[in-house]
């Protein structure tokens, strides 16, 4: 599998998402590509926020080599599932997929948990208490996206 995770800035979520699946992914032997993407590129070459950092390093994860970059439309050939973080970036790459294959690739993260309700991956930068919070949903998302293609 080859799997994208998206956000706005792609220091917050998107590279706690990239490192929990990668940390998931080695547990289980697994050799899947595992990559993260911004909608912007506000913090291009920046490495992740430091709350993001820290709050991995508490569970055991590094992602301080991670650096940002923003989404590019080859993204759409590379990758078999693009995760978004929330219902803006899903707007953005619905927006800018060219057929109806890069289309069905976007998927909401949070759908993996709860099917039934569109759920967004609430933005942590201006809520330094947010971070844990992303994690444990994120951890769950992950949790998911593993079962579900192995
Ligand atoms: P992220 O968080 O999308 O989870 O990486 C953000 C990072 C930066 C900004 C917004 C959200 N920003 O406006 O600079």
């Amino acid at each position: 599998m080859k799997i994208l995770m998206v956000c706005l800035g792609n220091i917050c979520r998107s590279p706690l998402a990239q490192g929990i699946l990668e940390f998931k992914i080695k547990e289980k032997g697994l050799s899947w590509t595992v990559d993260s993407a911004g909608t912007s590129g506000f913090h291009r070459g920046e490495a992740p926020d430091k709350r993001s950092v820290k709050t991995a390093k508490n569970h055991q994860i590094d992602i301080s080599n991670q650096r940002s970059r923003i989404f590019n439309p080859y993204d759409f050939e590379v990758f078999d599932v693009i995760y978004v973080m929330d219902r803006n970036n899903y707007r953005d790459l619905i927006t800018w997929a060219q057929n109806d294959e890069e289309r069905n690739k976007v998927k909401l993260i949070m759908s993996e948990v709860s099917a039934d309700e569109f759920v967004d991956v609430p933005d942590p930068y201006y809520n330094s208490n947010g971070f844990e919070e992303v994690y444990e949903m994120l951890n769950a998302a992950c949790e998911q996206i593993v079962l579900r293609y192995t």
